[in-house]
Order: structure tokens, then sequence, then C-alpha cells
């Protein structure tokens, strides 16, 4: 009974340190099967932008190898953070000064946008940069 004990207070504290960033982390290999089948025809399998529709738009997808984005919806300074990214995956980007060819996607649920964004920067983590591998 008391080693039992002893052992629930070693896992029940782990558990309380592991399960929010299950909950909070979207999986990317899940959002790679969302984007390919819903984004990859304008951004590209490999996210550069270069999908057999997106090659012919003006302007072009974001090439999400290279990281760089341009709407900042929160209005806080910073670009292309998750909240960022999920209000334009949401509401589209022409709401926030873009191109209505990013179009809206409402249907899609939270837990599968943020399955998506995982998948986004994963794109990025590939060429080489470690920082966002490691958030
Ligand atoms: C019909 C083509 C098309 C499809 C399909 C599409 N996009 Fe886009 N996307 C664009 C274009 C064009 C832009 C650039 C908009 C601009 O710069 O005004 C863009 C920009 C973005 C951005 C950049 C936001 C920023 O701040 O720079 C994100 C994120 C994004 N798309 C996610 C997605 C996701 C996720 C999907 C699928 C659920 C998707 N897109 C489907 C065309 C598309």
């Amino acid at each position: 009974m008391k080693s039992y004990l002893n052992s629930l207070l070693i896992v029940l504290p782990l558990a309380l340190i592991v399960a929010p960033s299950l909950a909070w982390g979207g999986d990317a290999a899940a959002g790679a099967i969302i984007f390919n089948a819903n984004c990859a025809s304008c951004h590209g399998v490999s996210g550069k932008g270069d999908g057999p529709v997106g090659a012919a738009l003006t302007p072009a997808p974001r090439d999400f190898t290279i990281g760089d984005f341009s709407f900042d919806p929160d209005d806080n300074g910073t670009k292309g953070e998750d909240s960022d990214l999920r209000a334009v995956i949401k509401n589209g980007a022409m709401k926030f000064g873009g191109s209505p060819l990013m179009a809206p996607w409402p249907t899609l649920s939270d837990g599968q946008v943020g399955d998506i964004i995982a998948h986004i920067r994963s794109l990025k983590a590939e060429d080489g940069a470690e920082e966002s591998a490691a958030e």
C-alpha cells in the first residue's frame, strides 16, 4: 500500500505536466492529412505555395517553408503567431486586408486547425529551423 502511494505521488505530478502539453499541441501528422486534402492545391504539399492552383495566383499563397507571415489579426505587433494563423484560416485573409483567394474555413474544428498549424510549423522546421520544432 505504501509503495502504491509512493508511485502515485510520482506519477500524478508527471501527468499534470504531460497532459496539458498533449491537449494544447497540435498533431502535425493529423494536420498533414487535412492540409493535403484542402490546402495543398494552392499551398503545395511541400508548403512552398506551388500547388497546381496556387502556382497561378497573385498574390501567391504563402510559402510555409520560409515561415514568414503577413497578417496580425490579434493586433499585438507579432505576425504569424498560432492565434494569428488560426484567425486567418477560420475567417479568410480578406478580413485582415489580404486576398479573398485565401478563403475562410469555418467548417474546420478548433482541433483540426491546431493540427494544421502544427503541420505548417513542421514545413518550416524541415528547412533546418529548430526553434519552431521545439515549441
Ligand atoms: C485557393 C487557394 C488557397 C487555398 C485552397 C488555401 N489557401 Fe491559404 N493562402 C492562399 C493565398 C493566395 C494566400 C496569401 C494571401 C495574401 O497574401 O493576401 C494564403 C495565405 C495563407 C496563410 C498565411 C497567413 C499570413 O499571415 O501570412 C495561411 C496560414 C494559410 N493560407 C493557410 C491555409 C490553410 C490552412 C488552408 C487549407 C485549410 C489554405 N490556406 C487553403 C491561397 C489558398
